[in-house]
């Protein structure tokens, strides 16, 4: 069975979304670049919504959360919240036009088995969008050195793009695009961030994979 790591977030659900708040300019880049991947109109589902900060602002009305206290807040944002894990999830095969999944990559147990429920649940023509903390990165491997420290990040395991590719190529994903934003320390953004074709150089990654 799989254990969700979940603690922190069940213990510090309203902080976690507190950052949002005080990183704005931050959250409205990162909103930007997977709004810019994400295939509209159709019916879609983030995987491991939290609490519901994406899916509120980018119209998506149906998530999964393993953690009770992230999906209440995401429920007072309206948006239906199943409990799961992406490595079983709640759904039917083929019920999605799009998946979304926002910095949940680094949380799994096991990816490979996430990215193909993802795959299962999706229609046939259907795409998932995975933003990621991209390791690879200046500021990821800052984040990935001192993630000890963090309280939300010290269990996560933090991939590079290549990786990201090679997850979702193995899934049965094709035709992947990349996106990135966040080329420097969120708390002292002045202003947004551009997004960017490719990766290597923002922190927050964003590919669209279609099936
Ligand atoms: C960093 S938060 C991201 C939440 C939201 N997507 C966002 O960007 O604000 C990580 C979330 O992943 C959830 N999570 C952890 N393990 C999971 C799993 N196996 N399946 C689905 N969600 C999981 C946690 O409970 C937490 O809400």
């Amino acid at each position: 069975m799989v254990m969700a790591k979940i603690g922190p977030f069940e213990e510090n659900a309203g902080k976690y979304d507190g950052w949002f708040a005080e990183n704005r300019f931050a959250y409205e880049s990162e909103l930007q670049a997977v709004g810019m991947l994400l295939p509209r109109p159709g019916t879609g589902v983030e995987i491991g919504v939290g609490t519901g900060r994406f899916a509120g602002r980018l119209g998506i009305r149906l998530g999964v959360e393993p953690s009770k206290s992230m999906r209440t807040i995401a429920r007072d944002r309206g948006i239906a919240v199943v409990g799961g894990t992406a490595e079983a999830l709640p759904f039917r095969d083929g019920r999605f036009d799009y998946a979304v999944m926002v910095t949940v990559l680094c949380f799994f147990d096991d990816p490979d088995a996430a990215l193909r429920e993802a795959y299962r649940v999706l229609k046939l023509s259907g795409s998932l969008v995975v933003a990621f903390i991209d390791r690879a990165s200046p500021l990821g491997k800052e984040y990935d050195a001192r993630k000890a420290d963090s309280v939300y990040f010290r269990p996560a395991t933090f991939y590079s793009a290549g990786e990201v590719a090679g997850l979702l190529k193995r899934a049965g994903f094709r035709t992947l695009d990349f996106r990135q934003t966040i080329f420097g320390e969120p708390g002292a953004m002045a202003g947004m961030d551009p997004v960017r074709e490719g990766s290597g150089e923002g922190c927050f990654a964003v590919v669209r994979a279609d099936k």
